[in-house]
């Protein structure tokens, strides 16, 4: 009897693995379930929190080291699309100057994931918007310190 569950239970996670690769493609699973850059950077020259349009929220860390990115990272308690996204946005931080980081848009960060279903493409912004407001604080703090 406990074998029959066992075998039941296995088989429909396997339907919702299957289900959920199908709707969200390889690219947004694998960072799902591991994500890049998932952690908090004390004292970032760039930090945000943006709370999403879903109530979700977002938070963004930069450390720049000769106006490069030198480290990205984030962290979220949206779901999982949103996880792949922070995770993406991180990893196309890494090495740019502030110019090249207003390139990662909502539209580039889904165009590495190949593409979101439709309902989840909000968490595509949530990561950029996230990304460019910590680049903001960044600029504002040089222009604080410039003028200091
Ligand atoms: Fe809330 Fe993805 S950010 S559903």
């Amino acid at each position: 009897m406990s074998s029959e569950l066992d075998d039941f239970v296995e088989s429909l996670q396997e339907k919702i693995i299957e289900e959920t690769r199908r709707s969200y493609g390889e690219k947004v699973i694998e960072r799902w379930m591991n994500p890049r850059f998932m952690e908090r950077i004390a004292g970032a020259d760039g930090y945000s929190m943006i709370r999403g349009v879903c109530g979700d929220s977002m938070e963004f860390f930069l450390v720049f080291e000769s106006e490069r990115v030198s480290k990205a990272a984030f962290m979220t308690d949206g779901c999982g699309s949103t996880t792949a996204c922070g995770s993406v946005a991180a990893e196309m931080a890494f090495g740019k100057g502030p110019e090249e980081l207003l390139d990662i848009t909502a539209d580039a960060i889904e165009s590495c994931l190949d593409g979101l279903p439709e309902a989840e493409k909000h968490c595509a912004l949530l990561a950029a918007t996230s990304l460019q407001e910590a680049l903001h604080d960044y600029m504002l703090r040089q222009r604080k310190e410039a003028e200091a």
